[in-house]
């Protein structure tokens, strides 16, 4: 007979040494909240039913969670009085006395589906009631301890341990496999800490084993994938850690890490081979960026979609903006959301982009603002021109047509339309449209006067 999995995932509790406001299990780690890395293991499994115990920051989970996984269950865990006070909350939505049961903590977001696989294979293998992880660690600080006598074992938390636990490394992981008829007897009979006063999940190890019940224990050698975040100092480690994993798997898919000490992708990025990433860069999630693309040094990239063959100069910021093949962005350029830079555009230094579309070959290459434009194919756009996108009460838009010629230093005061090939004399204000193939020019006509400069000088006593 098939029995179920349920997936109870831990994610009640305040996360007091994370010194937050935020609930602990909605702190990123490679720029995703620690437990989405707990829900995507427990799909992946695959789990029949996930139940997200939830109490601290309820709202802000549960908004987050439903909205990505719409067959996630919710428990409320009234008061944050310990784990095993947590799965009691949930076991209430369970009913199927042949299902198994496993239980997630919800600060546990290294963990690779392979352990997580090999973990229940071995559980169903072993016949046991109750399975539970454990790992060496070097410094076991913080964890709950495993103590091993004969077959039996105890878990001991640190708080509650004296000198000779403590120094203890067998940790446990607090990711639990456990047959639900088992586990109902047995969380009832969990009684308070006599020292935190917290009921602990823990406990049933101790009490499953009372029943007369077999247990296993899964010592797993990959203690970095069982790193628990409790504090922001392991926040910072396993960030680091998730990071490298990163970066591993990029460069064994062809991409070029120049300094893989100094770069920074997070989780769900994507990059195509032969793409090179010089250090000190950070490219958030969302982004997918093509093959023989060039990222230099100091550039941010976050929710864009990068084509091949583009290279994007120092000290660039890209924004949830789409950027064409082969072109060339920067120095120092800045594309703000909802842009759509097309194949083959330049954008050079000192350039801001919003809300804006820029057609193929289109070149913009020194110290503008284009706002809300939209800018046709092989457009010149000359340095220092800006577009007056704002009266001061709403956003107004700028067309300029295919194969214009926008002379330098000049402000178009939107809403205005420049036609296909116009060309616009520098330092011109333009307030009215210019038509297809027209010079448009505002400015006042030069005087030259002969000998000003002498004259000046003998006025002014010479000097
Ligand atoms: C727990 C284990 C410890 C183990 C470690 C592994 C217990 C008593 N201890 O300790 O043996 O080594 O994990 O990382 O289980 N939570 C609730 N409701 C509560 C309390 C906690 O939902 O009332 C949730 C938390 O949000 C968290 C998880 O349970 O996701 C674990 O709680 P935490 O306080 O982090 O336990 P640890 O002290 O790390
Ligand atoms: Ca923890």
């Amino acid at each position: 007979m098939h029995t179920k999995l349920y997936t109870i995932i831990l994610a009640a509790g305040e996360g007091k040494r994370m010194k937050s406001d935020i609930p602990k299990v909605f702190h990123p780690v490679g720029g995703l909240p620690m437990i989405e890395y707990v829900l995507r293991r427990a799909i992946e499994l695959p789990s029949d039913r996930i139940i997200v115990v939830v109490g601290t920051g309820k709202e802000i989970i549960m908004d987050y969670v439903s909205k990505r996984y719409e067959d996630a269950f919710f428990v409320h865990q009234n008061r944050q009085i310990g784990t095993a006070d947590a799965v009691k909350t949930a076991t209430h939505e369970l009913t199927d006395l042949e299902d198994d049961v496993l239980i997630l903590n919800g600060d546990v977001p290294l963990l690779s589906n392979a352990l997580l696989k090999d973990f229940y294979e071995q559980y169903k293998k072993s016949k046991s009631s109750l399975g539970f992880v454990s790992a060496r660690l070097d410094n076991p600080a913080g964890y709950g301890r495993v103590i091993k006598k004969g077959t039996r074992f105890t878990i001991l938390e640190e708080r509650d341990a004296d000198e000779k636990v403590r120094k203890i490394q067998e940790i446990n992981a607090g990711i639990y496999l456990v047959s639900y008829k088992a586990l109902v007897k047995a969380i009832e009979r969990v009684e308070p800490s006599p020292v935190t006063g917290e009921y602990y999940l823990t406990d049933i190890v101790r009490i499953i084993q009372s029943m007369k019940k077999k247990i296993m224990n899964y010592h797993t050698d990959k203690p970095e994938q069982v790193i628990g975040i409790n504090d922001r100092k392991s926040l910072a480690f396993s960030e680091k850690v998730l990071n490298q994993k990163k970066l591993t798997r990029l460069m064994a898919n062809g991409v070029t890490i120049y300094d893989p000490d100094n770069t920074y992708i997070e989780h769900d990025v994507a990059i195509g081979k032969d793409s090179i990433v010089y250090p000190n860069c950070f490219i958030m999630n969302g982004t997918k960026i093509g093959s023989r693309c060039i990222i230099w040094n100091g550039t941010i990239i976050k929710n864009a979609r990068i084509n091949d063959g583009v290279e994007v100069k120092p000290y660039s910021i890209i924004e949830q903006s789409t950027v064409g093949r082969d072109a060339v962005i920067g120095p120092y350029a800045r594309i703000r959301p909802e842009s759509v830079i097309e194949d083959n555009v330049h954008i050079g230094n000192f350039v801001e982009i919003k809300k804006s579309s820029l057609g193929r070959g289109t070149k913009a290459n020194h110290l503008s603002y284009i706002g809300d434009a939209t800018v046709g194919s092989r457009v010149n756009i000359g340095a220092g021109t800006i577009t007056c996108n704002y009266d001061g009460f709403k956003k107004n838009l700028t067309v300029i047509e295919d194969e214009a010629f926008i002379g330098s230093d000049t402000a178009l005061v939107a809403p205005v339309h420049v036609g296909r090939g116009a060309i616009i004399g520098a330092a011109s204000a333009i307030t009215k449209d210019v038509p297809t193939g027209a010079l448009g020019i505002e400015r006042s006509e030069q005087r030259n006067i002969e000998g000003y400069a002498m004259k000046r000088k003998s006025k002014l006593g010479g000097r």
